[in-house]
């Protein structure tokens, strides 16, 4: 029997653009950028390569390296000068991510996304304040509601130096709603939010917790964010976060997490993001550097099955890269 149905047929060079169902574009991209008040001279990152730690009064050089991509949006992290119990640096007028957004807005058109969380500004490293005796009963964690009044403050913080949108990443319950009436009390009704609305307990973000220096000092994150064996539970966490006013729904890490994209994207209308996340990055960097993978043509393959599974923006350290050949 001779096949009837020959999808060949469709695979010729001439046709293949006319059916491509999905095209990546610079302008889909989001660069992580990571701003560090401990020093005056740029550190390379050495689990991330092609990615630095920069001093604040160059950021806005940093952002506008990375304009000259294509790419037009920066996801900020920081790394405070000293950090605390509290983490109260991470709402300080004069804290780094607040001064590098006055100086990104004032010298370039970027649009600028905030990374909400406390994780890089407490001593302890987690991503709120600790209920009394964390540290040794392995049954404690953050304290959720007190925690959100600080992301409060931090959101307003942001807003007031002038940050496009605010990504707040620390998986309290409540925060997304707590942040927009917080947000709209300021004044900031408009300024719209990103919520991490489903948000794994990953193992792939062992590079970045290097580059923030934001590792836990004990226990894990197991408490607040998400177990890896749940997809039914995402669709509840990503329900609770439109129910409280979330703009752009976020799925992280992105490649071990495509069903829930794929399933985030039939369930919703509002734009979905992807994170792309430093282990996706770094593993394929590792892979390449020992001749195993051709490292150009797996990060665009990456960044366009992102896309496919749903996906309409991508933060990934990938972007300046792909984006360059684009
Ligand atoms: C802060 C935060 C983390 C990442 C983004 N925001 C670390 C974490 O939750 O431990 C990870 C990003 C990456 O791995 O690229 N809460």
């Amino acid at each position: 029997m001779e096949p009837r149905d020959r999808p060949r047929r469709l695979r010729t060079d001439g046709v293949r653009p006319l059916l491509s169902e999905t095209t990546l574009s610079p302008t889909d991209l989001v660069t992580p950028i990571f701003v560090d008040a401990t020093t005056d001279e740029r550190v390379e990152i050495d689990s991330m390569p092609g990615h630095e730690r920069v001093p604040v009064d160059e950021s806005a050089d940093r952002v506008l390296e990375v304009m000259e991509t294509g790419v037009e949006a920066v996801m900020m992290f920081g790394i405070p000068e000293s950090k605390d119990e509290m983490g109260t640096r991470a709402w300080a007028e004069d804290g780094v991510v607040q001064r590098a957004v006055r100086e990104i807005s004032a010298e370039t058109d970027a649009y600028v996304i905030t990374d909400l969380c406390l994780c890089e500004y407490t001593d302890h490293g987690h991503c709120g304040v600790l209920e009394d005796g964390a540290e040794t009963d392995p049954n404690l964690t953050v304290d959720n509601d007190a925690t959100l009044e600080l992301l409060d403050r931090i959101a307003v913080s942001h807003a007031e130096a002038g940050a496009d949108m605010i990504a707040p990443s620390g998986m309290m319950d409540g925060m997304i709603g707590t942040i927009r009436a917080a947000l709209d009390r300021a004044g900031f009704e408009n300024l719209p939010i990103m919520s991490y609305a489903a948000k794994y307990e990953s193992a792939f973000y062992g590079p970045f917790r290097d580059a923030a220096d934001g590792a836990p000092a004990f226990g894990d994150r197991r408490h607040y964010q998400m177990d890896p064996a749940n997809a039914r539970e995402a669709r509840r966490e990503i329900a609770l976060d439109v129910e409280q006013g979330a703009d752009v729904l976020m799925v992280k890490p992105a490649l071990p997490y495509l069903d829930v994209v794929a399933d985030l994207r039939r369930e919703y209308d509002h734009p979905v993001a992807a994170y792309n996340v430093s282990g996706e990055y770094a593993m394929l960097h590792a892979a390449a550097d020992r001749g195993w993978l051709s490292l150009e043509e797996v990060a665009h393959e990456s960044l366009l099955s992102i896309k496919r599974a749903g996906a309409d923006l991508i933060i990934t350290y990938f972007a300046e890269d792909v984006a360059e050949v684009l």
